[in-house]
């Protein structure tokens, strides 16, 4: 495998850094351990996983927790304000850690240190932490840490014009599945949305990056790549050499990869093209994750989603038509500002129409310095709690449904790893990503095999390899 050395990088683009190949430095962090705490979304485990990279590149080593660690590192999520508080209870009892040992060193990062409201709030409140930087400069984190001063340490940008190349000894989390950033950032702006303020204007790593990256994971021996983004459907925009996520796909289904997804979906410009290739490929899973957020057009149209109820009811069942047992997930908002009974009734309707294989589901949170927290609401938190859990038992009836069809039928697994369910048991994901725990031999784990369906519950199905 080939990859590009620094020389050439530099060259090439002057926006891409490439990062891990870096050798050890010096002594000054051999053996000393590290603990990363992350919070939100998968794009933070992603971007986790390279920190670890990183910081064993120095000569770090796991901690089992975070008690017995030297560096503990905070990957934090800023898409609802209930993560702050979370962050901070954690951050108040690591602060207590550090009268034991007085080396250790506190780090927060992710999409909370871009909020300059919580900048502020750390350097009035938390002079404790010793490092903070943001989600454009994750691979300066060695240089940090080797030139870290007393007291706290600011390293946020807002630099968004930066692409980050990975190299061919990033360390991943497992030896099977692999996540593979394919753009960041977001230009969306949905107005409730902080994500296009913590993760800056949309960038995507060329074609051929990318494909070598997916190339180099299969001779490795990976069996799934799942391609990462805010918003796939809007790769290559930016590349202007008329790249489109379509062709990206097609070209990451014949590099011969047994299983390729993708997330996230936006409903708007998600084209035929793309569901074309969705079906034409065996190697591409049929699941789609498709955010519909709320199912009355007056609340989309507040939010920002340039699309109406027909428009996603219309793309969901063309995807159901053409993509072969395709399964759907969807995210969904209540209790967006003013969402009024009849505007959620909307939502209930779509549901009851789509019959997601399953949703995230969130009360809405305002973020500070979106359009949408500057709307006033009349609407009480208790109402916006009844709709929430009248919304989930309807998910969760069609989530349990859904699995029922699965039950005595005999389905691909890629089995991943150890089942929390029992000794014997290894827990897979089907095709259309639903989870099984699987009785079998545990020599099995990183294989495709046949499993039948013995049992189906709501989030989980359980099964026992088939005959074959
Ligand atoms: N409040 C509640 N949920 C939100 N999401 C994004 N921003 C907010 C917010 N301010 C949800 C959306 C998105 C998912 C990742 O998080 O449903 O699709
Ligand atoms: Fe946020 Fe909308 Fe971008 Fe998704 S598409 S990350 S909800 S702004």
């Amino acid at each position: 495998m080939n990859l590009p050395n620094m020389q050439e990088a530099k060259r090439r683009d002057l926006n891409t850094h490439y990062r891990y190949e870096a050798p050890l430095v010096n002594n000054q962090f051999k053996d000393q351990k590290y603990f990363i705490k992350t919070y939100g979304c998968q794009m933070n485990v992603h971007d986790s996983e390279e920190i670890a990279g990183l910081l064993e590149n120095l000569g770090y080593v796991p901690a089992t927790s975070e008690l017995d660690a030297d560096l503990i590192i905070l990957n934090t999520c800023a898409i609802r304000e209930n993560a702050h508080d979370k962050v901070f209870g954690f951050l108040g009892r690591c602060k207590h850690l550090k009268k034991e040992n007085k080396n250790l060193k506190l780090v927060l990062c992710g999409c909370m240190a871009q909020e300059k409201s919580v900048v502020d709030e750390i350097m009035e409140h938390h002079t404790y932490i010793d490092l903070v930087f943001g989600t454009h400069n994750i691979h300066e984190l060695p240089n940090y840490l080797m030139n870290l001063k007393a007291g706290l340490n600011i390293e946020v940008k807002s630099n968004e014009g930066d692409v980050i190349e990975v190299g061919e000894n990033f360390k991943r989390d497992s030896q099977y599945v692999a996540w593979i950033n394919i753009m960041y950032g977001c230009d969306k702006f949905c107005t409730y949305c902080i994500v296009p303020y913590t993760r800056g204007k949309e960038r995507s790593r060329k074609m051929e990056d990318v494909l070598r990256e997916v190339n180099c994971l299969k001779e490795k021996g990976y069996k799934e790549v799942t391609l990462l983004g805010q918003n796939v459907n809007a790769y290559g925009h930016d590349l202007e050499d008329g790249t489109t996520f379509a062709k990206l796909l097609e070209n990451v289904a014949l590099t011969g990869m047994d299983r390729i997804r993708f997330v996230t979906s936006h409903p708007w410009n998600f084209t035929d093209e793309m569901i074309d290739i969705i079906a034409k490929y065996p190697n591409i899973m049929p699941y789609i994750h498709l955010p519909l957020q709320s199912g009355s057009d007056r609340i989309l149209k507040l939010m920002g989603r340039r699309y109406t109820k027909a428009e996603y009811l219309a793309l969901f069942h063309k995807m159901k038509e053409r993509i072969p047992h395709v399964s759907i997930t969807t995210d969904i908002i209540v209790g967006f500002p003013n969402e009024s009974d009849a505007d959620f009734e909307e939502t209930l309707k779509v549901v009851d129409e789509c019959q997601f294989d399953g949703a995230f589901t969130f009360i809405y949170s305002p973020r500070e310095g979106t359009p949408a927290a500057k709307m006033t609401d009349s609407i009480p938190l208790a109402i916006k709690e009844e709709r929430l859990h009248r919304l989930n038992e309807i998910v969760n009836k069609y989530s349990n449904m859904n699995n029922q069809k699965y039950l005595d039928k005999i389905v691909p697994v890629l089995l991943v790893g150890p089942s929390e369910k029992g000794q014997d048991k290894l827990y897979g994901y089907t095709d259309t990503m639903k989870l099984v725990n699987v009785q079998c031999d545990k020599a099995l784990e990183g294989q495709i095999v046949p499993v039948k369906i013995t049992e189906a519950k709501s989030f989980s199905l359980d099964g026992i390899v088939a005959e074959k």
